[in-house]
């Protein structure tokens, strides 16, 4: 599984996609999946927004491969809980769908094996999300 998601995401950060990089269209994609996603990212500078996304992308991996929450991984479960951004956990499951929709634009190999891949290597980061959002 590692290997398959490894390998698909080397595919979607090496191209653009209608001049578009992975994370810009991502983002768009995100954003445009319901108002309620838009609403929270009102006032948010895109360009800051994809390097952040990038960043937790990255601290999500660490999560998968170590089952260890790093320090990072933490404050943004916080940042996102009912308290501060106020990121509902059904929120989770359009950001899921709209990145590996996303991917599949992106990875001309991708299929059933490989969204398996992308769903099973981000649920771990999600689920501790998802757990902080009342604690
Ligand atoms: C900010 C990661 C899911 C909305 C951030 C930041 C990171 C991040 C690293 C910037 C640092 C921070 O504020 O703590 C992630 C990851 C997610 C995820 C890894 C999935 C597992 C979501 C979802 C929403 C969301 C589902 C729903 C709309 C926001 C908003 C901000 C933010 C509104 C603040 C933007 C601003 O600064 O204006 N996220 N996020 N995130 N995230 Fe997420």
């Amino acid at each position: 599984i590692e290997r398959l998601f490894d390998e698909s995401y080397v595919r979607v950060l090496s191209r653009e996609v209608d001049g578009q990089g992975f994370f810009a269209a991502f983002y768009e994609r995100f954003v445009a999946a319901s108002p309620e996603v838009a609403e929270k990212f009102r006032q948010t500078d895109m360009a800051r927004q994809q390097a952040m996304l990038k960043k937790g992308f990255y601290h999500l991996l660490a999560f998968y491969a170590s089952s260890h929450a790093d320090y990072y991984l933490d404050q943004v479960a916080i940042s996102h809980s009912r308290a501060h951004l106020d990121i509902r956990p059904g929120l989770y499951d359009l950001w899921l769908d709209a990145l590996v929709e996303t991917a599949r634009r992106f990875d001309d190999r991708f299929d059933d094996d490989v969204e398996l891949a992308w769903r099973l290597v981000m649920t771990p980061g999600i689920v501790y999300m998802r757990f902080h959002y009342d604690r």
